[in-house]
């Protein structure tokens, strides 16, 4: 199984952004984690991230035959990037949506997910556990589907 691990505007600075909010792990750290996890349940894994809609657009065009599952972390565009949503749409791979912080619990323009319409699950609230749930969350589907 191929998983695609994508992480949108800011996640870069993970590890020095807000770590009261977001914590203390660096973007290159929780990727390593993830990946780990991963090879343990004998699933390939690739992490990108970018600042730019357009790239995160590209990246989920360019995955869309080689991911059977997407874990995805659209930080703010989470809450308007229409664009996004209709590329989730578009390339039809079962897609997570994740945050590190609880959304619905934060400022109100964070409760609203553009994205969570096209996405098979979310995780959220829970910091870098999160991304786990979700990766199990991929790992449970392809499991089901075989
Ligand atoms: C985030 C939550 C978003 O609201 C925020 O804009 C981020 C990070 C999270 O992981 O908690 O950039 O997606």
């Amino acid at each position: 199984m191929n998983i695609l691990v994508l992480h949108g505007p800011n996640l870069n600075l993970l590890g020095e952004r807000e770590p009261e909010t977001y914590g203390s792990m660096t973007l290159a750290q929780l990727n390593a984690r993830l990946t780990a996890h991963a090879r343990k349940h004998g699933a390939s894994l690739r992490a990108r991230q970018s600042n730019s809609e357009g790239k995160l657009i590209d990246l989920l065009h360019a995955h869309r035959r080689w991911a059977d599952g997407i874990v995805f972390n659209p930080g703010a565009f989470t809450h308007y990037s229409y664009a996004l949503r209709d590329a989730v749409a578009a390339v039809r791979v079962p897609t997570i949506e994740v945050h590190l912080s609880d959304v619905t619990r934060r400022e109100p323009f964070r409760r609203i997910s553009v994205i969570e319409p096209v996405c098979k699950g979310r995780r959220y609230g829970n910091g870098v556990q999160s991304y786990i749930e979700a990766l199990d969350d991929l790992i449970a589907l392809g499991r089901f589907k075989r």
